[in-house]
């Protein structure tokens, strides 16, 4: 089964692009974004919402945080972001009006279905579950669903379940910047091609394999390291950290950039390695001042630049060059890089890949 790979892992991030080709097959053939990609009354539930709730938990929820920037930007619909968890014993105000979207690989995370039978019992009605099981839980209480294409996750870590349903929630995205009248016939053109580009643009970045495989070599070694990005790469900052914690055991924090100043600066030293996601867009100069204050500290810099960046490589500062800069849909590919960097750290520790020490693959307890 595990064909030319060593681990359940490594497989489904190589398979990203066939994974994620096979949830964008709907926009293939050329057409438009229409609401039914979510159900067939999603017309109904879609039209007049006049905000977005989404909930989820560990990487989903990151995808999530990622379709924020995405949904405010774009469809310019308010959106908040919540942990399951917190979601469901909060005494929060509903709304009948927002859309609630619960994220979720395995469609039976409990806190996740609790959260989403809490928002119900409130009386939001309008639900839709992100899902890469089609008979489960989730999708069976939500009103419309969108299936990613995945197909089975094995790993504990989820890769490919993580870049499916970020092409599902940037289909969301124009869908609901459609309906809101926000989305002339040459924008939606241009995003769908960057949708359907994104298979061959994510086989690029894996083509970094080799390179990031000698950064792990040294990763191995640290016991901390520190997620710096910005804007709709912050949330992939988390996921790497995640990613890094969960399989290599390496303790990580992610921070958004601007939060240096404000505490965590004061950990930088020569053995607090840095690792920055640095896309080449409207927030790059001032990642780079944030970079800059790591270095005047002996930190030791490790950053995901795309080409365009102009980030130079000198002592202490490391640069990766990702193929191109990938506009909205950029953090699809930064991730990629992420997840490669913790399978090779947890390959040199000598961990568990497939099944890190005290986690399941599915939480359907609290
Ligand atoms: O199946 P779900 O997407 O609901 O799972 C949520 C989390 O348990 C899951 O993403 C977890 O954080 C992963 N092991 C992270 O790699």
């Amino acid at each position: 089964e595990l064909g030319q790979y060593r681990h359940y892992m490594q497989k489904e991030i190589f398979e990203q692009p066939q994974a994620l080709a096979n949830t964008l097959e709907i926009i293939a053939g050329g057409g438009s974004v229409n609401p039914q990609l979510f159900g067939a009354d999603a017309s109904g539930v879609l039209n007049g919402v006049r905000q977005v709730l989404i909930i989820a938990c560990g990487t989903s929820y990151h995808a999530g945080l990622v379709a924020r920037y995405w949904l405010e930007a774009v469809a310019r619909i308010p959106c908040t972001v919540e942990i399951a968890s917190e979601y469901r014993y909060r005494d929060s105000v509903p709304d009948p009006d927002t859309l609630v979207v619960v994220i979720s690989q395995s469609g039976e995370t409990a806190d996740t279905l609790a959260a989403l039978k809490h928002a119900k019992a409130q009386g939001m009605g309008r639900t839709l579950a992100i899902c890469n099981v089609p008979e489960s839980a989730i999708v069976r209480e939500s009103r419309l669903r969108f299936i990613t294409r995945a197909g089975p996750e094995i790993g504990v870590a989820s890769t490919k379940a993580f870049t499916t349903q970020l092409a599902a929630l940037a289909l969301l995205t124009l869908a609901l910047a459609k309906i809101a009248g926000r989305l002339d016939a040459d924008a939606e053109s241009r995003a769908l091609n960057g949708l359907r580009h994104l298979p061959v643009a994510v086989q690029k970045v894996l083509e970094l394999e080799p390179e990031i495989e000698q950064w792990a070599q040294r990763f191995a070694a640290k016991h901390h390291a520190l997620f710096l990005g910005r804007g709709r790469h912050w949330p992939i900052a988390m996921e790497g950290a995640l990613k890094l914690k969960e399989i290599s055991y390496i303790h990580a924090e992610a921070y958004a950039a601007g939060e240096l100043k404000h505490g965590p600066l004061a950990l930088v030293d020569k053995d607090m390695p840095v690792i920055a996601i640095a896309p080449a867009d409207e927030l790059l100069e001032k990642l780079k001042s944030n970079l800059q204050e790591v270095r005047a500290r002996g930190g030791e810099l490790y950053v995901f630049a795309d080409a365009g960046s102009e980030i130079v490589e000198s002592e202490g500062v490391h640069i990766l060059h990702m193929p191109e800069h990938y506009g909205m849909l950029s953090p699809v590919l930064h991730v990629i890089p992420l997840q490669l960097l913790s399978y090779h750290a947890a390959l040199v520790k000598g961990t568990d890949v497939d099944k890190p020490r005290n986690l399941a693959k599915s939480v359907t307890v609290e």
